[in-house]
């Protein structure tokens, strides 16, 4: 790892902290033509039903998809903190992973209650883990080796940072939406930098074995993101008839468009390690129809 490299991130934590209690200009309420999420990012637009909708229901889909996206974030963060804790106490306190994962976890805390911040400011009431998400997400944090779960970590970061450009790039999204993104996509490039440098070493000494594991967890870490916000409630809350059929094609119309708008990242940085295989391509194509 770049040690002079990681204590300049450090260090920047330090002296040019984001709060997102005076970052944020909270006291801003959404103005008449603003959105929530960009159409591109919501589950239904592409589809036929999507210009059947009222106005007001677009706005509503927008602003339960992005309740849902950005608790989903929280409720990984909150996980990764967990995972992050246990790790430290292996860790010298002199040590330079050490020292930045503090500055990591202060942030992700703050991140955490940035967002709840934001779910009560818009009212919304996300719609809680499937037992699936929970399983695997508490199991994954417990038993898979830190280097495994560094791996999720920055997959899922490499993700929403897409998410976020696309919400940061849109001028036409509620302000505090937006400045809570640019904060966010700015402390998150610190943790990108920080991890790759430490997988480098990982991966480079990574057999085929490994780097196969590594790419099924990375590619786990990102269905399962993308499967928490298609919801069949949203589309009831919405007042949209027929919601279980709306479900079944919005989740790949979903599927579709996630592949096109938000996988490029992620899959350079698989590419980057050889980490697409005879054994985990066809995994990439059936689950995320990424082109790989
Ligand atoms: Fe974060
Ligand atoms: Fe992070």
């Amino acid at each position: 790892m770049d040690v002079k490299e990681i204590e300049r991130l450090v260090k920047i934590s330090k002296e040019r902290p984001l709060m997102p209690e005076t970052y944020i200009p909270w006291h801003e309420e959404p103005q008449p033509d603003n959105i929530f999420l960009p159409a591109l990012l919501t589950s239904l637009q592409g589809l036929a039903i999507y210009d059947t909708l009222t106005p007001a229901q677009k706005l509503e889909l927008g602003r339960h998809e992005l309740v849902q996206v950005i608790f989903s974030y929280g409720w990984g963060e909150c996980m990764f903190c967990l995972f992050m804790t246990r790790h430290m106490l292996t860790l010298q306190p002199d040590n330079v992973e050490h020292k930045f994962l503090i500055r990591e976890l202060i942030e992700e805390l703050r991140h955490q209650e940035m967002f709840t911040q934001v779910i009560s400011k818009l009212g919304g009431s996300p719609l809680p883990q499937t037992r699936m998400h929970k399983f695997f997400g508490m199991f994954s944090n417990k038993y898979l080796p830190a280097d495994y779960l560094f791996m999720g970590s920055v997959s899922v970061e490499l993700v929403t940072d897409i998410y976020g450009n696309y919400v940061r790039k849109n001028p036409q999204v509620y302000t505090v939406l937006r400045k809570m993104f640019d904060l966010h996509t700015i402390e998150e490039a610190r943790h990108i930098i920080f991890t790759k440098s430490l997988l480098a070493e990982y991966s480079a000494k990574a057999g085929y074995i490994k780097r196969t594991m590594y790419s099924y967890v990375i590619l786990m870490n990102i269905y399962f993101i993308r499967t928490m916000y298609v919801k069949k409630e949203i589309y009831e809350r919405i007042g949209i008839k027929d919601a279980d059929i709306v479900y079944k094609l919005a989740y790949n119309n979903y599927k579709k468009k996630f592949s096109e708008n938000c996988l490029k990242d992620i899959i350079k940085f698989i590419d980057e390690w050889k980490g697409f295989n005879r054994a985990t391509r066809w995994a990439w194509r059936w689950l995320l129809d990424a082109k790989v």
